[in-house]
Parts: structure tokens; sequence; C-alpha cells
């Protein structure tokens, strides 16, 4: 199914342009209702309108990007534009332009239908004969609740524009490239920081996503359970494979790379080979988040007994991460500083550490003050949600990891411990060893929400859910 790029393999007769031309029915759609997320995505460009008055602001979804030669990865629009527009389509561009009235008027540049006259449809690279039926500007007027433009405009008028000017970089290097003289780096930065602070508080369709992200990811851990003797006969993919074909049939895919761990890869933090052994007798770490078709993602982690039942000593290092985690969770709410529940479930765990006596004579705050417990736990406890995995990123310090934690905010809580296979400070049963358990937090007035709750946290838990499952 090759399409070289001037054309058809074998070349084209004249009779054929002529005959693909005629015969087409009018599919245009006249009874399309605005998407659920219409209203949000108008009171969140507004708020962005009136953080940078009497400048013209361009957000692109970003263009696809090659895996090897002609083919390209799925496509998956900058967080920043979806949750702007709710449109989720390659190569488009929002541009609030600013207005007379002091706000700005918000146009989306995307591609249009197919010409059939020109052969577009069935010629060029950017066919529907090829790459399916695409919404007409007016239909897609209709969903998004904004006026729609020609994409293919956009770069030659934006040339031509005068004013102040930014752009969200990383995204559509010919945007950028035709505004090269109108940006700045730093006004640009400052774009970006501002886009990424505004998405620190969900609305309520956001955490309606969330909640569905989470919903769909307990399922798919569920279904992960069910096939650990596969995986045993396999590898740790058969265990991806099983969590991906939930996260593509309910969702738009995985919201990150799935970590698929078993035995000493638990210990490596990001494993995401995932072509190991799995093995009864060892545990299995599982990090996965089902992306929601909005584009909002959980981000789980259970670490079970491949067998089903821990051993002791994997029951005592689990309880140890349990606690800790369950002191994380319980820091969280509105009014608590964001580094809290980072504190209370390391202190937990650097207190279990001592106690096993891992550095000999020395005492819990003298470990605490050298930070020596962090041998066995790299990662910082969590990092906000959305439609990032590690959303808000670009957020100031002073507004994320140095601020203050409100209702609607969501974040992960997620201590771990770690024995790498060839720490030879740790007495050798321990080696190989490596436990997360990882849940959603949503912030709410009152406290918190979990929104990962449905997936059992506890051990005793935990092995009556396998054993039910597996049943
Ligand atoms: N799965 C990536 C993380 O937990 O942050
Ligand atoms: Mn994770
Ligand atoms: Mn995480």
């Amino acid at each position: 199914m090759e399409q070289r790029k001037n054309g058809l393999t074998g070349g084209v007769s004249d009779a054929l342009a002529e005959n693909m031309k005629q015969g087409w029915a009018d599919t245009e759609r006249h009874d399309l209702e605005p998407i659920a997320q219409a209203p949000h995505t108008a009171r969140r460009r507004s708020a962005l309108s009136a953080r940078f008055p009497g400048e013209r602001l361009v957000i692109p979804a970003g263009n696809l990007k090659i895996r090897a030669n002609d083919t390209d990865y799925p496509f998956r629009p900058s967080s920043d534009y979806a949750y702007l527009t709710g449109d989720q389509t390659q190569d488009g561009v929002l541009v609030l332009e600013p207005a007379a009235d002091g706000g700005h008027l918000a146009t989306a540049y995307l591609l249009p239908r197919s010409d059939r006259e020109n052969g577009e449809f069935w010629l060029s690279g950017q066919g529907e004969l090829w790459d399916g039926r695409r919404n007409s500007l007016t239909e897609n007027e209709r969903l998004l609740g904004l006026p729609c433009a020609d994409v293919r405009e956009l770069a030659a008028a934006l040339k031509e524009a005068t004013g102040r000017v930014r752009v969200l970089r990383g995204y559509d290097a010919g945007i950028e490239a035709a505004l090269n003289d109108k940006v700045t780096a730093e006004s640009d930065e400052e774009f970006r920081v501002f886009l990424s602070e505004m998405r620190r508080v969900k609305d309520e369709f956001e955490i309606a996503e969330l909640r569905y992200a989470c919903e769909s990811t307990a399922r798919g851990f569920e279904d992960v359970v069910k096939v650990l003797d596969k995986a045993e006969a396999t590898s740790e993919r058969y265990i991806e494979g099983t969590f991906f074909l939930r996260a593509r049939v309910e969702g738009n895919a995985v919201g990150y790379s799935t970590i698929a761990a078993a035995g000493p890869h638990a210990t490596t933090i990001h494993w995401v080979r995932n072509d190991g052994a799995v093995r009864s007798g060892e545990l299995l770490l599982l990090d996965a988040g089902v992306e929601t078709r909005n584009l909002y993602t959980a981000d789980v982690t259970r670490t079970v007994p491949i067998d089903g039942r821990f051993t002791p000593l994997q029951r005592k290092i689990y309880d140890a991460v349990y606690e800790a985690q369950s002191a994380g969770i319980a820091a969280v709410k509105p009014g608590a500083e964001y580094r809290d529940f980072h504190i209370a479930a390391q202190r937990v765990l650097a207190e279990k550490l001592v106690s096993w006596g891992l550095f000999g004579d020395m005492d819990l705050e003298k470990v605490w003050e050298l930070g020596l417990h962090r041998r066995w736990t790299m990662h910082g406890t969590g990092h906000m949600l959305g439609m990032d995995v590690h959303d808000c990123a670009a957020a100031r310090t002073e507004l994320y990891v140095n601020g203050t934690l409100e209702a609607g905010m969501c974040l992960t809580v997620e201590p771990g411990l770690y024995f790498q296979e060839d720490d030879l400070t740790v007495p050798e049963e321990y080696r190989g060893i490596g436990v997360r358990i990882e849940d959603d937090i949503l912030v709410t007035e009152d406290g918190n929400e979990n929104l990962s709750a449905s997936l059992p946290r506890q051990a005793d838990e935990i092995e009556a859910w396998m054993a039910a499952l597996r049943a």
C-alpha cells in the first residue's frame, strides 16, 4: 500500500484522474452538537485571554513524527492545544487574536476536507482516501464551538502579522519558523509556564475524566492478574500487551510507557523494556495508566506476588511501603504544603529502614539529616497528574513543589523501596526486591479522595483480590 509522494505507484491516466473527480455523495453533517467539553474549553480560553491582553497567542497541536522511513508514530496532540480546544487533529493550531473589546477572538486553524476537483482527495499525502474522512471546517465549528479556518493559510498570515506574538514552542516547526522574527524565547517561555500553571486545578470535566481513567486502569490491572500464568509462560511483554488492550479499547492509549517489572526488574525505576521472565515466587511491579479518549491519564502502581501469596520478607517490605503511602495520602488536603505528603511518606520509610538495622547503629535523626535512606528510595513521592502523567511540569516552583495544595488538584502518592540485586549493603535475601504502591489522589474541599481506591492496596486484600480473580 505504498503511496509515493507525487502520486500513485505506476502513474495515473487522464481518464482515471477525471473519473476520480465524480460520483461522490455529499456527506456534510448538519446535526452535530458541541462536544461536552466545549463550555470548559471556552472558559479556559477566557482565562488565557485575560492573562495576555493585546497579544496574539499561538498554540499548535503538533505534527506527525517519523518512526522510520515512511511510517509515523501515532499522533497525539499537545496537551495545551487539546485543553484549550477539545480538538485532537494533527497540524491544528489555535490562535487567539487580540480583539477590539480588549479580549481575543479564538480561531482553530485546521485542515479542511480534501478537494475532489484537484485530486488532493486521492493523490496527495494528506488525502482523505488514504487517511480517512476529516471533519469539514463547518462541522468542526459546530463541534468545538469556535470559528475554524484553513490551516494551510496560517503560516503566510502569521508572517504578515504585526504586534506582540507568543507561541507554544516545540510542536510545530513550520509555525515557529513563520513567527521567527516576531517572538522571543523569554516571552514564549513565560507563555509555556502560564499554560502549565493553568492546568493545576482541574475542572469538573477533567475530574470525571481522571475518575474514568482510574476505573479503566483498575480493569486493566484485573486483566493482568487473570493472565499471570500466560505471562509466566512468555514474558513481561504479555503483561504490557494485556494492559495495552484495555487501554486501546476503553481509552486512547496508555498515558506513558507501561512498566511491567517482574522480580529484580522492579528495582529499576523506569523498567520499560519489559522483556524479562515472570517467575512464581517473585513480585510483579506494574506501573500503568489508561489515557482516556479526551487524553487524561491515570498513573497507578501495584506490586503483587506473582503466585498470589507474599513471602514473609516480601510482605515486610510491602507493609513498610504501604504504611509510608498511607501516611503520604493522609497528608494530602487543601492548605497543606505540597511537600508534606512526600516528607510524611519518606519519614516512614526512613524509620523502617533504621528499624531493620540497615544503618548499623546510626540513629534515625542522623540518617534523616544525611538523607541516607534515599539509597533505597531515590524518586520523589509523587507529582501532579492530568493530561500529562507528570502534569504541569513547567509550573513555577512557588506554585508547585514549594506551593500549597488546593481543592481540584490531582496528584500521585507513590513511595517505593528498591534493593538492587548487587547491593552488598543489605542482607542477601533483600536483594532484587522492589516495591512501589501508587494511587491517584484528588484534593477535595475537606481532604482527599483516592480515585484509584477500587484496586486493593493492603497486603491481605491484594491476596484475596488475586485469589478471587484467578478462581
Ligand atoms: N509512571 C511514571 C510515574 O510514576 O511517575
Ligand atoms: Mn507510575
Ligand atoms: Mn507517577
